[in-house]
């Protein structure tokens, strides 16, 4: 059996292949990386794989029986990128792909959703059988922006009232690996999120209670928090896509309360009050 993870020096891909290490024997195991030397510390045998170059593809999935597709992290490009994927990997005869999609990718109102649904469907044309991991949001999401929180006195977003279950990459990859070494998850479909929702004045809170300071979260309309991220720095494209994104969240669109993650996973996911801690001792 053999196991490729595509984007595997990513932040998600690198957690998948160690813990797929403390499962299966190492020679099962194929890390794929448009830059290989980028994952020569991941221990396991590495290919090149580059989404956007098909000519790389069909070596890197010679032989490969389970393949995890992460979502590219290049947006906008992503549909062609994953068709050529899905393509190669019908030439190869992989048996199985598991894809990290968006969490309820097919009603979902982030307009993240649309390269996921037409990946989705993709992958169900290509009648190789396959595991959809429809994420929900990283809780690193927020936590990577809490520094900048502190620096301004208040937690910025345009989510409202919006309910977050988020979870952390380490939750998520634990489901990626749960997928890839068992069989019986061919043809299924899962909303993946946290055990616990909580708003952008729940997270503000948290911080303000493990700080020990007061910082209040501040709601903006969406034009406003696209222009404040672009202000701090951010390029304006993905300033514009996080803007939507809470938009998305304050229409319930990275709400979920089915627990299908834990229950993959086994065990609880991740408290917003650990991940919290985490970042404020980084
Ligand atoms: N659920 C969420 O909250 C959330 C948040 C952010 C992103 N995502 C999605 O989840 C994916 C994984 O998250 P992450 O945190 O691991 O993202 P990440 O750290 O940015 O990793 C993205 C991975 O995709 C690879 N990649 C990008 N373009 C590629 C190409 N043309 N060919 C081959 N590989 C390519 C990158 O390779 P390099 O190392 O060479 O750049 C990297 O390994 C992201 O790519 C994105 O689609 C989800």
């Amino acid at each position: 059996m053999t196991i490729a993870v595509t984007g595997a020096t990513g932040q998600l891909g690198r957690l998948v292949v160690d813990k797929l290490k403390r499962k299966v024997a190492l020679e099962e195991i194929v890390a794929l990386a448009r830059d290989p030397a980028k994952a020569a510390d991941l221990g396991v045998a590495v290919r090149v794989a580059d989404y956007a170059r098909p000519e790389t593809l069909d070596a890197a999935l010679a032989g490969v029986d389970v393949l995890l597709l992460i979502s590219s992290s290049e947006i906008g490009q992503r549909v062609p990128q994953h068709l050529n994927v899905i393509e190669a990997a019908k030439r190869a005869g992989v048996k199985r792909i598991a894809y990290t999609s968006l969490l309820r990718a097919d009603t979902s109102p982030l307009g993240l959703g649309e390269e996921h649904r037409r990946t989705e469907e993709a992958l169900r044309a290509s009648g190789i059988p396959c595991t959809v991991l429809r994420n929900g949001w990283y809780t690193e999401n927020y936590t990577g922006s809490i520094p900048a929180a502190l620096a301004a006195g208040a937690v910025i977003g345009a989510a409202g009232e919006g309910r977050i279950a988020s979870a952390t990459r380490e939750d998520y990859a634990d489901a990626a690996v749960a997928v890839l070494t068992d069989e019986g998850h061919a043809g299924h479909v899962y909303e993946l999120a946290g055990d616990e929702a909580w708003t952008l004045a729940d997270l503000a809170a948290e911080v303000s209670r493990q700080a020990g300071r007061d910082i209040p979260y501040r709601n903006m309309t969406e034009a406003e928090y696209a222009a404040a991220l672009e202000a701090a720095g951010m390029p304006a494209a993905f300033a514009k896509l996080l803007a939507d994104s809470d938009r998305g969240a304050s229409e319930g669109g990275l709400f979920d309360d089915g627990r299908q993650l834990s229950a993959l996973i086994g065990r609880p996911t991740t408290p917003l009050r650990d991940s919290v801690r985490a970042a404020l001792a980084g």
